[in-house]
């Protein structure tokens, strides 16, 4: 993968369309994810790139039942459009941001960026408003690579999504990648290429199929694997424990005999709510079936965290447990605890929920030098996945 950023001359009095990842629930907050593209955005200005036409998505307006074809929008859905950041990223980027309201198929857009005088960042309307991006379409690339001289992805959350706005528009326009995804992507390699003698996986949350090839992968190519909520579930579940009311999947067609359990930790102990509503400490050999289990237990914390300080290096995805409901986040928050007061070790973070428990939790992490924080949940599984080995 050739990862170029653009140079800084042949950026000076061009058209630059920019690809970001603005998606997030707290669209008036500065929030990591906006924060993330500043890089990106500032050395276009400094470069004196005449505009910066941003594409960026907000949710899955094409899954949601209330979307609209309306006014050249295939999906148009009020509550996703990306109105509302403008004022948010006024702040960020320090430098006024117009907001282009109409369709890029309306005879608005081509008359807008035919005048000469143009914002210096102008934000469209969200992409998968439009049939065309999720379909990767070559039309919809001609009309928006039609306004910009060049293009920069910077949108490494979305890189497990082959679309318009990452795919083909970069057979419209000459492509270069952006400061973020180029940092998310060393940092990533490093977890693959770091010595299995030496690294300490987790992974939990609830988005189970999505982990277990990684999970099975990390067991062979590094020294623990720690798995806490859903994925733990499934694992005990699948292996004949008792989980009673729990969230998870059978994942019974996986050979656990060849599975190194002294490598691969299970929590010992859990946290459950029971029948009655009562929340109680268990050992996993005494769940009930009418039990839900949300938490790791206290031997399961000390145990994780006596393994993190057997390795020098760190990956995390996922909390071990339902990190929502303060009864239950004392796993979650006893790692972060750990972590944030953690110089020695090099950690990798990432994941939509785990950005939360970090924000909620152990918010300085987003600043230490020991750790990088990726934007990216679905796409960073994706990319470890492609790269490790089986
Ligand atoms: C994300 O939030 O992980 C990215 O923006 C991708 O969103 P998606 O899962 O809806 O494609």
């Amino acid at each position: 993968m050739d990862l170029k950023t653009p140079n800084a001359n042949s950026i000076k009095g061009k058209n630059v369309i920019v690809r970001l990842d603005l998606n997030t629930q707290e669209v008036d907050t500065i929030n990591y994810r906006f924060l993330s593209t500043k890089e990106t955005i500032s050395y276009l200005l400094k470069n004196k790139a005449k505009t910066i036409i941003v594409l960026a998505h907000l949710g899955r307006p094409e899954k949601d039942k209330h979307s609209l074809k309306i006014n050249d929008f295939d999906y148009y859905n009020e509550k996703l459009s990306l109105k509302k950041l403008k004022v948010i990223l006024n702040k960020i980027y320090k430098t006024k941001v117009f907001f282009f309201k109409h369709s890029v198929y309306s005879d608005k857009f081509e008359k807008y960026f035919s005048s000469k005088k143009l914002p210096r960042i102008i934000l469209l309307e969200n992409i998968r408003f439009y049939k065309g991006e999720g379909e990767n379409d070559k039309e919809l690339a001609k009309i928006v690579g039609n306004v910009g001289e060049l293009f920069v992805d910077d949108a490494f959350s979305v890189s497990h999504r082959k679309v318009m706005s990452n795919n083909a528009i970069c057979k419209v326009l000459p492509s270069f990648y952006g400061f973020n995804y180029i940092k998310e992507i060393k940092n990533l390699n490093k977890v693959v290429s770091r010595s299995k003698n030496n690294l300490a996986v987790i992974i939990g949350g609830a988005k189970i199929q999505d982990k277990i090839d990684l999970v099975l992968k990390f067991a062979k190519n590094s020294k623990y694997v720690l798995i806490g909520g859903g994925v733990a579930n499934s694992f005990l579940y699948s292996m004949g424990c008792e989980v009673g009311k729990s969230i998870y999947e059978d994942i019974s067609n996986i050979n656990f005999k060849k599975l190194d359990f002294s490598k691969v930790l299970l929590p010992v102990d859990v946290k459950v709510i029971n029948q009655f509503g009562i929340v109680d400490s268990k050992m996993c050999a005494d769940v009930d079936f009418k039990d839900m289990i949300l938490d790791i237990g206290d031997l399961a914390i000390q145990e994780f965290i006596s393994k993190i300080k057997e390795c020098n290096y760190v990956f995390w995805n996922g909390p071990v447990g339902y990190m929502h409901d303060d009864r239950f986040a004392n796993g979650t928050r006893s790692i972060l605890n750990f972590i944030k007061n953690d110089t020695k070790r090099k950690y990798v973070l990432g994941g939509g929920e785990t950005l939360e428990s970090i924000s909620l939790f152990a918010p300085s992490i987003f600043k230490q030098k020991n750790i990088f924080v990726s934007t990216g949940g679905g796409a960073m599984l994706w990319y470890l996945s492609k790269k490790i080995k089986k």
